[in-house]
C-alpha cells in the first residue's frame, strides 16, 4: 500500500529537485521525542548540529511509540515534501526503502566504518538492498521493571526473579496502600508491556517462534494463551485511571513514589535522569522477571528520504554526528538507550546503562536479542499495528477471554500478513 502511494511522489520528487543550488544548512526532523527525558536527549543533537553550523527545524508530532508521527510521516511523504530524517523503528524504515524513497548514505558509510561498528541485527533495518538508508540511534530494550526505591523498601520488597514473585510484590504494594503497577493505558504501551509477559511465560525460543517468526503453532499455543492470563493478572494491579495515561505520566507515578512499578522501555530512565535521580538510591531497574539473559530491542533510526540536492550536505552531516562515538555516549546517557556501535565505552553510563550495554552484549553473543513486536522488530507495521489492536482490546476488556484473545490475535495477525 505504501509503495503504490508513494512511488508516483518519489519520481516527481526527483525530477523537480535536479537543479543545484547552494546548500541548505538546515536540517528539518520528524519524531516523537517530546516528553521531558526525550527532550533532553534531542537536546545533544541539536546542539552537536549548532556547533556545525546547521539550523534545526522541528516536527514533534507526540504520541509515544510513534503511531501518530507515522501517519503524519505518510502525509508529508505523499505529498512529496521529505523530511531530511524521521526517526522510524525497524520494519518501517525498509517499508519506505522498498518504496523508493529513501536516500543512500553507503559513501559516508563505508567513511565512517559503520558496517564494522553497528551491530547486525540492527544492520538489517538500517541497510536496504546493499544501501544505508537510515542511521541507527540508539538501542532501547523493552523487558525492564522501574521501581521506586523508597516504596520497594518501605514494603520491604526485594528483586522479583520470577512472574509469581512479582505478583506476591504486587501484593505487598496493594496491601501497603500504594498503585503497585503504573500503566499507561494505550495500545502500544499495553503491547510492549505484553511483549515481556510472553518473554518471561515462554521463554527465549517461544519469544521468538511466536513474535519473531510468526509461527503459527506457537501463536496458538496454551503458552499464548498462560500469557494472556498472566497479562491478565498483571492488569488487575493498575489504578482505575490507567485508560489513556502517556507512558511518561506512569512513569512520573513511579518517580514520585504514588505507584511502585512501572514495565517499560529503557526510555522511561530518560524520565529519572531528568528529575535527577540515581539507580540504587531513588530508583532500581530490573529485568522483567524470567526475562534475565534475554533483550527485546528496538532501535531509534532516523530513516534519511532521498532529499534535493542542496540538503544532501545536512543530511550527511546529520547521519555522521548520530553515528559518532561522542553523540552515542552523550546522547544514550540522557535517553536511557545504549549505544548502537558495539565500540562506545559505557563510563559515563549509570549503573542501570552499564547493565543495559552488557545485556545487550551478552544477548547478542549468545543468540538471545529478538525484536520486539510492540515496537516494530518482530515484523511488519501491519503486523504489529493487529498485535497492538487485540492486546489492548483483552487490557479493556472487550475480549474477554484468554482463550478468545489468542484466536483474535491469531487471526488478526494472519489477516495483516
Ligand atoms: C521509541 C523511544 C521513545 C518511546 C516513547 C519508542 O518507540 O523507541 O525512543 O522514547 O517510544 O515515546
Amino acid at each position: 500500500m505504501l509503495r503504490k502511494l508513494l512511488i508516483g511522489t518519489a519520481l516527481a520528487s526527483g525530477l523537480a529537485f535536479a537543479a543545484h543550488a547552494a546548500d541548505v544548512k538546515e536540517v528539518q526532523m520528524l519524531h516523537w521525542w517530546t516528553s521531558g527525558g526525550e527532550a533532553a536527549a534531542l537536546n545533544v543533537l541539536k546542539g552537536d548540529l549548532a556547533k556545525e553550523g546547521y539550523a534545526w527545524k522541528d516536527v514533534p508530532v507526540a504520541g509515544g511509540g510513534g503511531d501518530a508521527a507515522m501517519t503524519a510521516l505518510k502525509a508529508m511523504v505523499a505529498a512529496g515534501n521529505y523530511p531530511t530524517a524521521s526517526q522510524m523503528l525497524g520494519y518501517t524504515v525498509l517499508d519506505y526503502a522498498a518504496a523508493g524513497v529513501m536516500g543512500d548514505l553507503t559513501e559516508t558509510a563505508k567513511k565512517e566504518g559503520w558496517d564494522k561498528s553497528v551491530p547486525a541485527a540492527l544492520q538489517k533495518f538500517s541497510v536496504y538492498e546493499g544501501k544505508w538508508v537510515a542511521a541507527p540511534v540508539n538501542v532501547h530494550s523493552v523487558n525492564w521493571l522501574w521501581i521506586n526505591k523508597a516504596v520497594m523498601d518501605k514494603i520491604g520488597g526485594t528483586e522479583p526473579k520470577t512472574f509469581d514473585d512479582f505478583v506476591a510484590l504486587l501484593d505487598k504494594a496493594k496491601a501497603a496502600g500504594v498503585i503497585p503497577l503504573a500503566l499507561g493505558g494505550q495500545n502500544w504501551q499495553e503491547a510492549t508491556m505484553f511483549d515481556s509477559v510472553v518473554l518471561s511465560t515462554g521463554g527465549p525460543e517461544f519469544y521468538k517462534k511466536a513474535f519473531n517468526d510468526l509461527d503459527d503453532a506457537s501463536l496458538k499455543s496454551d503458552t499464548m494463551k498462560k500469557s494472556f492470563d498472566n497479562l491478565a493478572k498483571l492488569v488487575t494491579y493498575v489504578d482505575p485511571n490507567f485508560s489513556g495515561r502517556d507512558w511518561n505520566l506512569a512513569t512520573a507515578m513511579v518517580i514520585k513514589g504514588d505507584a511502585l512499578v512501572q514495565v517499560m522501555g529503557d526510555w522511561a530512565k530518560g524520565e529519572f535522569h531528568a528529575a535527577n535521580k540515581t539507580p540504587g538510591t531513588d530508583f532500581l531497574c530490573y529485568r522483567f522477571p524470567g526475562t534475565d539473559g534475554s533483550v527485546i530491542y528496538n532501535s531509534d533510526m532516523f530513516g534519511m528520504f532521498n532529499v534535493p540536492d542542496d540538503r544532501k550536505a545536512a543530511q550527511i552531516a546529520l547521519a555522521t554526528a548520530t553515528l559518532s562515538k561522542s553523540f552515542q555516549s552523550a546522547f544514550n546517557v540522557v535517553k536511557g538507550s545504549v549505544p548502537a556501535r558495539t565500540d562506545v565505552p559505557d563510563t559515563d553510563f549509570d549503573a542501570c546503562g552499564k547493565k543495559g550495554i552488557a545485556d545487550l552484549k551478552a544477548a547478542n553473543e549468545g543468540g538471545t536479542l529478538f525484536g520486539s513486536l510492540a515496537q516494530g522488530y518482530g515484523a511488519p507495521p501491519a503486523v504489529a499495528n493487529a498485535y497492538k489492536d487485540v492486546v489492548s482490546k483483552f487490557v479493556h476488556g472487550q475480549i474477554k477471554t484468554s482463550d478468545e484473545a489468542v484466536t483474535e490475535l491469531v487471526k488478526a495477525i494472519d489477516d495483516a500478513k
